[in-house]
């Protein structure tokens, strides 16, 4: 009945292509969790949408598309993004936004950029204040959609909550912010909003009680978990199958099925580990091939090679069915292609995975080389007309993580997809 969504990698595994890809095998699609620090790409009739909130669905007509209470939520941000549909007449039939979805606050943006800029962390994050939202959910001093519904009581819950932040601003020597700078354009996002405001585990379970398909959108990529990615260099929430069980009211027996999501190399975005990178010219020149710039912040990307230890580390922990790999045609031109199978460290060689930031940042990774193909994938729809050079990387890739690869991008568009029976 429902299935899963999930980047194996550092975020950026073009998720937005993929859940346009199937949205039309679903009748609901749900944005499980992180915030607008996302950026799902979609291309629509020939013109680039960048969904941060919506779920990635919105093009499909018949689909119903639904934020969860685990997502983060910016309302004026939301509102940009219905608007932009609205510009081009496509108006959401059925969209629901959880009443439970815990609100970034302007302070919370402040403060994700005064931590950014101070001496205690640089993570390289987005700046959208998404770690600031989920530390006041952890906290138990959030304020909900459905804070927006009673303007005297939100009032008076975020006078109480900014009183907090600027006590912190205060140490940090940062600007100290009032409640008039944004509290009208929040109530009346609110309001704009408020039609769609719904107990959304409600909508979810009365979708399956009717035979509905759902398919759970994850935002983010699992190696960027905050318990199973690479600590602290990771996001606040759970990209990983986990991140729905916390967020949507399904239970574990309804996910029947999990997609994995790999580009067929890797990048990443910010600061933090990553064995397989290139820093050198090759890696300017993979970055360029694939336009590795983040959809975002604009950042251009780190990347390197694909790194099958940490992907057959995600594919176990989230019990991957089935792999899309994004992008093979970005390394249409390579003479070479390497796969790292394995690291070493000093004499040692290790097999499995650790996400131990010290651990990742000394191991070197051990390769196993690959002929490319030399020739453009752009117009391939079937796996048999693809070169023998191209199958020989899909299957080793498939045959070391045990999974069946399932699906293959080669461009941008929708059709520019190889699904393999
Ligand atoms: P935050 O989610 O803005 O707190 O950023 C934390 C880390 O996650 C940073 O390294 C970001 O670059 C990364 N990150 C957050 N969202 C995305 C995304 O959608 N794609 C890729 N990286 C992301």
């Amino acid at each position: 009945m429902v299935t899963a969504i999930i980047g194996l990698q550092w975020g950026d595994e073009g998720k937005g292509k993929v859940v346009d890809f199937l949205a039309s095998n679903f009748q609901a699609v749900v944005r499980y969790q992180g915030g607008h620090n996302a950026g799902h790409t979609v291309y629509y009739n020939g013109q680039k949408f960048i969904f941060h909130l919506l779920p990635s669905g919105v093009f499909c007509n018949q689909s119903t598309c639904i934020i969860s209470g685990g997502v983060v939520v910016n309302p004026l941000k939301l509102l940009e993004e219905l608007e932009q549909l609205a510009a081009i007449d496509l108006k959401i039939e059925n969209f629901y936004l959880s009443e439970d979805a815990p609100l970034i606050l302007p302070f919370h943006q402040q403060l994700d950029i005064v931590f950014e800029e101070s001496r205690y962390s640089k993570i390289g994050t987005t700046r959208r204040g998404i770690g600031p939202a989920y530390e006041d959910l952890y906290g138990r001093r959030a304020i909900f959609i459905r804070d927006l519904k009673d303007e005297k009581q939100f009032r008076s819950k975020v006078e109480i909550l900014l009183g907090y932040y600027n006590q912190i601003f205060k140490s940090f020597a940062a600007r100290q912010m009032k409640l008039e700078e944004f509290i009208d354009d929040y109530l009346s996002a609110g309001s704009k909003l408020n039609e769609y405001i719904a107990d959304t585990r409600k909508v979810i379970a009365n979708l399956l009680e009717r035979g509905k398909r759902i398919l759970m959108e994850g935002a983010q990529g699992f190696l960027l978990d905050i318990t199973f990615g690479t600590y602290p260099f990771v996001t606040s929430s759970h990209p990983g199958v986990a991140g729905i069980f916390t967020a949507t009211g399904i239970n574990h027996k309804e996910l029947t099925r999990v997609i994995g999501i790999s580009k067929a190399y890797t990048t990443r975005v910010g600061e933090g580990p990553f064995p397989t990178e290139l820093s050198d010219d090759f890696g300017k020149r993979l970055r360029d091939l694939g336009a590795e710039y983040g959809s975002t912040t604009g950042r251009p990307r780190r990347v390197g090679w694909l790194d099958l230890v940490a992907l057959k580390y995600a594919v176990r922990i989230n019990g991957v069915d089935e792999i899309f790999i994004t992008k093979l045609d970005v390394l249409d031109q390579l003479e070479e292609i390497p796969l790292a199978i394995g690291y070493q460290l000093k004499r040692e060689r290790f097999s499995d995975f650790s996400p131990a930031v010290e651990f990742l940042e000394q191991v070197k990774p051990v390769y196993k080389k690959f002929k490319g193909w030399q020739k453009s994938l752009k117009n391939v729809r079937k796996v048999n007309d693809l070169p023998v050079e191209a199958l020989k990387y899909l299957n080793f890739i498939a045959e070391f993580l045990e999974t069946k690869i399932r699906y293959v991008s080669v461009g941008t568009e929708r059709e520019e997809t190889i699904v393999i029976d």
